[in-house]
């Protein structure tokens, strides 16, 4: 299967994608942790060094790259979808596109008890964070092919509901 999940951070697509991978018994690729093993930098720290721009233009081609794989389950950062030319690589690649979806106040309730840090938390005002959920809900909803509202749900619930649809 090529399966790749999108959605805010936080949501937990890493946690879902490890478990959804082992239960299928396929590759499972985080793209933030490839992100660091191609540049030598964590998202935030190459953000901090470099800008938010040139970050989007590197994680696009690593995104195409991993698009390549015959087969896994792949992760996306939270912002994957920022740049238009990269929906449409995700719109136009065979992946099956699950979105996480959650309510704003669950999704950043678990951030905020989240310890991995979040440059764009930190930057943002709480109005401006909600801005940037909303463009970004848009995003993910305009390139899945199933979205799971997974609000009160635990990781094995989201993968079995995953499961069910393939
Ligand atoms: C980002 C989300 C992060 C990471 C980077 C930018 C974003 O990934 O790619 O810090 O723009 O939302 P997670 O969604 O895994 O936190």
């Amino acid at each position: 299967m090529q399966i790749i999940l999108v959605g805010f951070m936080g949501v937990g697509k890493t946690t879902v994608g490890q478990l959804l991978a082992n239960t299928l018994a396929q590759p499972f690729i985080d793209l933030d942790a490839e992100f660091n093993t191609v540049t030598g930098y964590t998202p935030g720290a190459y953000m901090h060094q470099f800008s938010e721009a040139q970050f989007r233009q590197v994680e696009q081609q690593i995104l195409k790259t991993q698009l390549q794989q015959p087969q896994a389950v792949i992760s996306s950062g939270g912002g994957v979808l920022t740049l238009p030319t990269s929906r449409e690589i995700m719109q136009t690649s065979d992946f099956y596109v699950v979105y996480l979806a959650s309510d704003f106040a669950v999704n950043i309730g678990r951030l905020k008890g989240d310890s991995h840090p979040r440059p764009l938390m930190t930057k943002l005002t709480a109005h401006g964070l909600h801005e940037l959920w909303q463009t970004r809900q848009a995003h993910y909803q305009s390139v899945a092919n199933l979205t799971i509202n997974t609000n009160g749900l635990i990781p094995a619930a989201i993968v079995a509901q995953i499961i069910s649809k393939l």
